[in-house]
């Protein structure tokens, strides 16, 4: 990857939508700060990034992102201490991340300084948006599309790399039941499941609807071969307590590399909590739930960031978890946030300033 200096110009908003919005009661992903980030791929390399006023994008409806589903996108949070000091959380590995899933869809990999100066810069102009306290962030997505028009089935040779921010308290609105997939599926080897291509969360949404009908918010997906191990949830890597043990399946070219699961098993781990990583069959948890050994499932994702799971469902039973006092997710919550939010010492180098 060619790293060319490119200067950041910046267009102010003239005014704010900041006003109107409620933050006490903000829906997930719904309202978009004053600012965001552009930069255009062409003739081979990045060009033009620009920070300005929010707004539409115009594309030709030939475009290659609208046919072949070539976008691919991360989702980083930011948060505010007392003393009104902007921070992100592991930046570096969400960039890594966002490279890794563009090599995988034929994308350019995007220069890690020019996507770390162009989020500073707008962060900076939009700091009012991110409000102090546990639980408030503010929600990053940077994304990059196809834009080349025509359509033949090849990689495009232009792209549009975008950032947008988000306002956000939690993800889930209410409880979270899962139901544990067994018949559709979400990767296979060799496919896409590693990377955040757009089509990996837009392939899961009919499966997902059809679990909401029976009750469940999340589907725990199986591998795609037997359906007999569990690797991840729609929104969430997941984790599950079975007596006092962590337990959360490896990454693979199926299961998202979570930057929020990596932290959560360091914290665990830092905590004296004994975890493993390794693969779980799906009868070993409904087992462990029968004979009253499930004590815990919880999900972790920067947007879910460690969410409690009350209930699961598999092959027409449903099955309810304890509400525990000494429960796993609520401490490793704590434990992520006041590192988050620069309330604890940041002894694995985590924070970042702005
Ligand atoms: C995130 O946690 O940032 C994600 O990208 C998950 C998304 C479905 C909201």
């Amino acid at each position: 990857m060619k790293n060319i200096p490119l200067a950041i110009d910046v267009v102010e908003a003239k005014t704010s939508n900041i006003d109107s919005v409620d933050f006490d009661n903000l829906v997930f992903g719904n309202v978009f700060a004053d600012h965001m980030m552009e930069c255009d791929y062409y003739d081979g390399q990045w060009q033009n990034p620009t920070i300005k006023p929010y707004g539409p994008i115009q594309l030709d409806p030939s475009a290659k992102v609208f046919h072949y589903g070539q976008a691919i996108f991360e989702g980083m949070k930011a948060f505010k201490d007392d003393d009104d000091q902007l921070w992100l959380f592991r930046p570096v590995a969400n960039i890594e991340r966002f490279n890794k899933s563009s090599q995988r869809l034929a994308i350019p990999e995007f220069p890690q300084d020019l996507f770390l100066e162009g989020l500073e810069t707008l962060l900076n102009l939009d700091r009012d948006w991110v409000k102090k306290g546990f639980g408030n962030s503010l929600y990053i997505r940077p994304f990059v599309i196809a834009t080349e028009k025509g359509v033949s089935a090849s990689p495009s040779k232009s792209y549009k790399f975008m950032i947008i921010c988000s306002p956000a308290k939690s993800y889930y609105s209410g409880e979270v039941r899962v139901f544990f997939a067994d018949k559709f599926s979400r990767a296979a080897d060799g496919g896409v499941g590693y990377a955040k291509a757009a089509g990996n969360y837009g392939a899961q949404f009919y499966p997902t609807n059809l679990a909401k009908e029976e009750g469940y918010q999340q589907i725990v997906w199986t591998d795609a071969n037997s359906h007999e191990y569990l690797e991840e949830a729609g929104t969430m890597n997941i984790f599950f307590r079975v007596g006092d043990k962590l337990i959360t399946a490896p990454t693979s070219d199926r299961i998202l590399d979570g930057v929020t699961r990596k932290s959560v098993l360091s914290l665990a781990e830092d905590l004296g909590i004994e975890t493993e990583v390794r693969r779980i069959k799906v009868a070993e948890i409904v087992e462990a739930a029968e004979k009253g050994e499930l004590k815990e499932i919880f999900g972790s994702g920067t947007a879910a960031t460690i969410n409690p799971v009350r209930g699961f469902g598999n092959k027409g039973k449903k099955y309810e978890l304890p509400q525990l006092e000494d429960s796993y997710a609520a401490l490793l919550k704590q434990k992520l946030m006041e590192i988050q939010y620069n309330k604890a010492e940041d002894k694995f180098g985590w924070r970042y300033a702005v």
